[in-house]
């Protein structure tokens, strides 16, 4: 079993190669970052997690949205384990020793996360922890500020992105594939939503960094988008052919 503790420091004599994989949510970045981090053999940051993680223990804690100094010192403090224990199961989320996995996904936690994510004060907070993922072997890391603010001198960064009517038809299936109840127009409503607020909050919004390969997935298999970007990594010098 592995654990990777947040707490944990940076350390800089270990900094290895690094991937950014940016965009808005739905746009397959996770399942990109999956694969990638699983052919090259190196680390995984899900910095959304974090932001999602932040969500719940503010909820735990019954912090307001307004209360900013509250969220920070929510993200400052955050305890929170990553857990690879199962390969079957996947990661596991565990938030001052409750498993928290089942709630991380769901919408409402992605809403908070959104709003709690806009707080600059809360992404200072969580800067540090996320530069801390990185590792000699190399990082694969997933967000929306990635290329911009968090690794500005990745060695390859990616933008993906996806029309967001194609973006809620991917989350609709999904839901519906696990049994659940879901409403397209709704999904489709909310992404709009979520993506006004990443793109238009004042601290580090989600847009393309300016050395970015934009790939549109709209009409892509997560294959053709896979083989793209492990081209592109062949050529910055990453993965030889
Ligand atoms: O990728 P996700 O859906 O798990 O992210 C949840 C929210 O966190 C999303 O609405 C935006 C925010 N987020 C962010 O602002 N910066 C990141 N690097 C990752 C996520």
């Amino acid at each position: 079993m592995s654990d990777i503790e947040v707490n944990d420091l940076p350390d800089v004599q270990l900094a290895g190669p690094v991937i950014t994989v940016d965009g808005p949510s739905g746009a397959g970045k996770g399942t990109l970052c999956q694969m990638l981090a699983a052919k090259l053999s190196w680390a995984l940051l899900d910095s959304g997690a974090l932001y999602r993680v932040t969500a719940l223990a503010a909820k735990q804690h019954a912090v307001a949205m307004d209360n900013e100094a509250g969220l920070e010192a929510i993200a400052a403090h955050l305890d929170v384990q990553f857990q690879v224990s199962d390969k079957e199961a996947g990661v596991q989320v565990i938030l001052e020793g409750e498993n928290v996995t089942s709630s991380l996904r769901t919408e409402e936690t992605g809403a908070i996360a959104s709003q709690v994510a806009a707080i600059n004060s809360v992404r200072s907070a969580l800067l540090e922890r996320q530069r801390g993922f990185q590792q000699s072997a190399g990082l694969i890391a997933d967000g929306r500020d990635m290329g911009t603010v968090v690794f500005p001198s990745a060695e390859l960064k990616v933008y993906l992105t996806a029309s967001a009517e194609e973006r809620g038809q991917r989350r609709y299936k999904q839901l519906l594939g696990s049994g659940n109840n879901a409403n397209l127009p709704q999904i489709i409503e909310d992404i709009r939503a979520r993506d006004d607020r990443d793109m238009n909050r004042s601290i580090a919004p989600l847009k393309p960094a300016e050395d970015a390969i934009i790939i549109d997935s709209t009409s892509m298999s997560i294959e053709s988008v896979f083989d793209q970007v492990l081209q592109a990594a062949v050529k910055a010098g990453l993965l030889s052919e």
